[in-house]
């Protein structure tokens, strides 16, 4: 009994301490635009970190963190994906947990162009329109696959449960070679890249598993996604808020 408190204890230090170095709060990172640190804001995810591999901010990496326990405690089988990575930052958290809890037998899929956000299909997306258009041209989106690989290096966790699928989501989520599926984690921000990951991969996610949306209280055309696919599916599970940007829900078993 008092080595299981004593590992789990460990484990939660283990996750807590990589939540703050993936988010630098440690060293305060300021924002790449404003060249300022603000707590409230990093904890919300709405600032675009200088350094830090990842930009959701703590609630939305907490909720990560404890929804991919969730599913390893109790059982939902399959891998883990995220569709919209940046410097991969929610990936290697996933890799954590999965380091923390000794699981062996799950991947976590890091899907992205590793060259920024596609220009906007306004024919097929129309929803696409406007600002959320523009975000093609945010040179800061566009990190290299080298780069996010040596990321996971840095905290020791590039190895073959790390898979990298390179390319528009258009052509590389409808053919990826992925079975099974616990949890989901959208972050493309576009209606083109949050429609096309639902279509290419929730079928392929477990009774009980999770689908997380980065954006849908902050993009609208994220937002009318989401809605479109839930309709269209007869998706009737209840949307939860994270931190009125985030949301989730879980599949009915
Ligand atoms: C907001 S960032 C993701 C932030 C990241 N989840 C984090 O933890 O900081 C959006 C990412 O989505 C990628 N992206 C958006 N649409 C895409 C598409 N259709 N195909 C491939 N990559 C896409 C961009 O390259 C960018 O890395």
């Amino acid at each position: 009994m008092i080595n299981m408190f004593s590992n789990k204890a460990l484990r939660s230090s283990y996750l807590d301490l990589m939540e703050k170095c993936l988010l630098n709060t440690i060293y305060e990172d300021p924002s790449l635009h404003t060249g300022v640190y603000e707590a409230g804001v990093r904890e919300k995810g709405l600032d675009c970190p200088r350094t830090a591999h990842t930009m959701i901010g703590t609630l939305r990496l907490r909720n990560l963190r404890n929804l991919t326990e969730t599913v390893l405690s109790e059982k939902v089988p399959g891998d883990l994906i995220e569709t919209g990575v940046w410097r991969g930052g929610a990936c290697i958290l996933m890799r954590a947990v999965l380091k923390a809890w000794q699981c062996s037998d799950r991947r976590v899929w890091v899907a992205d162009s590793f060259a920024g956000v596609p220009p906007p299909d306004i024919v097929n997306y129309p929803a696409d329109h406007g600002d959320v258009g523009a975000l093609h041209t945010f040179k800061e989106l566009a990190i290299p696959l080298e780069e996010v690989q040596n990321n996971f290096r840095k905290y020791d966790l590039l190895d073959e449960q790390v898979q990298f699928l390179r390319g528009w989501f258009r052509d590389t989520l409808p053919v990826a070679p992925v079975t099974r599926l616990a949890l989901i984690r959208l972050d493309g921000d576009l209606y083109e890249s949050t429609d096309v990951a639902l279509r290419s991969l929730y079928s392929k996610l477990s009774p009980g598993g999770f689908v997380i949306v980065d954006d849908y209280g902050a993009i609208a055309a994220c937002r009318q996604a989401v809605g479109d696919f839930r309709a269209a599916n007869g998706i009737a599970e209840a949307i939860q808020d994270i931190d009125g940007s985030g949301v989730f829900w879980r599949k009915r078993r």
